[in-house]
């Protein structure tokens, strides 16, 4: 296998790495060989355990049994939207949080349409009793982010299919548990990528399919989002855990909403694959300067930190086909909103914030409102005419989040593979710990895990593509 750090690794990693490592005074300056290690293991795929899920199919499930875990501020947006499913397509039989004003608020939302889910709170493991009930063909997981994979292993363990919100894991490790589990029982796990089902985003990949951005050549996406109000407060996230991931790791915490998109844009793990990233962060400056204006009894008030996740998190990804992602994390500087969502091709470029479009041949700027407008209206994909109605009822994000519940929910009554499966909420989620790994070791190239175990080569289609 090609290294990276060139012929002779072993050189590479005492001679050139560590005096690196030892000169920045990072993480690893004590045991050097700590990363050695890490390295290792981050190369070896694990023995697989069951057989892939690409394409999975599971015989249709006429009206989905959901079940929910956290009810908290995304969980309760979620709810609606499957709600919104009833009693047609899904019906909600459970509904579980740790903080019963939590069920009671959903509860609440869910009786005024008939419906009357069993209740579990009070202690934090009250998911696995409710988890192993036989009424549950899907598993909602809206919990903070460490959660995620224990609740989705057991889930899927017990049979049940999962859905997992964004990033579904934390580390490789768990990178790997949730494809092994998948693997091993047959069932679909699906991280909750909103952002793939945006009317912008599958434009885009409608253009991409009908050839108009010509060769792709490189993309830049983001997740940059001033949250700093909502880190502090103490009747937002609960228990402060964004603000402690944010104390706890640098590098891109929170990277799918924007490399989702463009992973579908590339053909990423169908024809093309993430090779390695190198990662950088800048200092860390806004949530220790703005601890000082908290008053006195917010726990954060005067933090001394350290608050280890730089202001910017970048990192530059190189895919097998030699495309190049930018892709960046900065959730507290007081800037607008965005994803970025620029793609690159030899016949067109798209940048979003706001939504633009140049062409080859039509001059140097960008398109006109007016001829914009007419690309929008050719290539926008046919779900979102489709289910304009429900759209415009439902909402979520401008729409998106009910397109995308509408289609996992439509894919099980039809007995459908999934638009994302088990191997893309892996690939994506993993650029947090190999981004982490990078800046430890004075922003080295990490190699991605293939976590399809070869099979990313594969032409195959997304399942929206297909969608007519
Ligand atoms: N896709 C999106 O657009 C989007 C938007 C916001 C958040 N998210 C994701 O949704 C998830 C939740 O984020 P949030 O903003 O709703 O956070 P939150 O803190 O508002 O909600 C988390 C909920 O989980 C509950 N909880 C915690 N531990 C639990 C346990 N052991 N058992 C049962 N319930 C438990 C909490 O009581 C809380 O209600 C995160 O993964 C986040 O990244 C996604």
């Amino acid at each position: 296998m090609k290294n990276y750090f060139g012929k002779d690794r072993r050189n590479f990693l005492k001679n050139g790495l560590l005096a690196g490592l030892g000169l920045s005074g990072l993480s690893f300056k004590n045991r050097p060989e700590a990363w050695q290690e890490e390295y290792e293991r981050l190369l070896a795929t694990p023995p697989a355990v069951g057989k892939s899920v690409i394409d999975l199919k599971v015989a249709p499930i006429k009206q989905v049994k959901v079940a929910f875990i956290g009810i908290g501020s995304r969980g309760y947006g979620q709810l609606g939207q499957f709600n919104a499913m009833y009693p047609d397509k899904a019906v909600i039989t459970a509904i579980c949080d740790v903080r019963k004003e939590r069920t009671d608020l959903g509860l609440e939302r869910l009786k005024k349409k008939g419906q009357n889910p069993a209740v579990y709170t009070g202690k934090p493991d009250a998911w696995k009793e409710m988890v192993k009930r036989d009424d549950i063909d899907l598993v909602v997981i809206c919990t903070p982010w460490a959660d995620h994979v224990p609740m989705a292993v057991y889930a899927m363990q017990q049979g049940k299919h999962v859905a997992i919100e964004v990033p579904a894991a934390k580390t490789l490790d768990e990178c790997w548990k949730l494809v092994n589990t998948a693997e091993e029982t047959q069932r679909n796990c699906m991280m909750l990528e909103n952002c793939c089902y945006g009317d912008e985003e599958l434009w885009i990949l409608n253009m991409v399919q009908k050839e108009v951005f010509g060769t792709l050549t490189y993309a830049e996406a983001a997740y940059i989002h001033n949250l700093r109000d909502s880190l502090f407060n103490p009747k937002g996230y609960y228990d402060f855990w964004r603000m402690k991931e944010n104390i706890a790791r640098d590098g891109n915490l929170y990277p799918t909403h924007g490399l989702g998109p463009v992973a579908q844009y590339l053909d990423i793990l169908r024809g093309d694959r993430f090779e390695h990233l190198v990662s950088m962060s800048s200092l860390e400056a806004s949530l220790t300067e703005a601890s000082k204006a908290l008053p006195a009894d917010n726990p954060y008030a005067g933090y001394k930190g350290p608050i280890r996740h730089g202001d910017m998190n970048n990192c530059l990804i190189r895919t097998n086909k030699g495309r190049t992602v930018l892709l960046q994390h900065d959730i507290v500087t007081p800037r607008p909103y965005s994803r970025i969502n620029a793609l690159a091709g030899t016949k067109a470029y798209h940048e979003g914030y706001p939504s633009r479009l140049s062409i080859v041949g039509k001059g140097h700027e960008f398109l006109s409102e007016a001829d914009l407008k007419d690309y929008k209206e050719k290539y926008r994909h046919p779900i979102w005419e489709k289910l304009k109605k429900e759209i415009e009822e439902n909402g979520g994000h401008g729409g998106m989040d009910f397109v995308m519940v509408y289609r996992l929910i439509d894919c099980l009554n039809n007995g459908r593979p999934l638009d994302m499966d088990v191997y893309d909420a892996a690939t994506w989620s993993v650029v947090t710990p190999l981004s982490e790994m990078s800046i430890k070791a004075g922003n080295a190239p990490i190699k991605f895990p293939d976590f399809t175990r070869g099979k990313w080569a594969q032409n195959r289609a997304l399942g929206m593509v297909k969608v007519v």
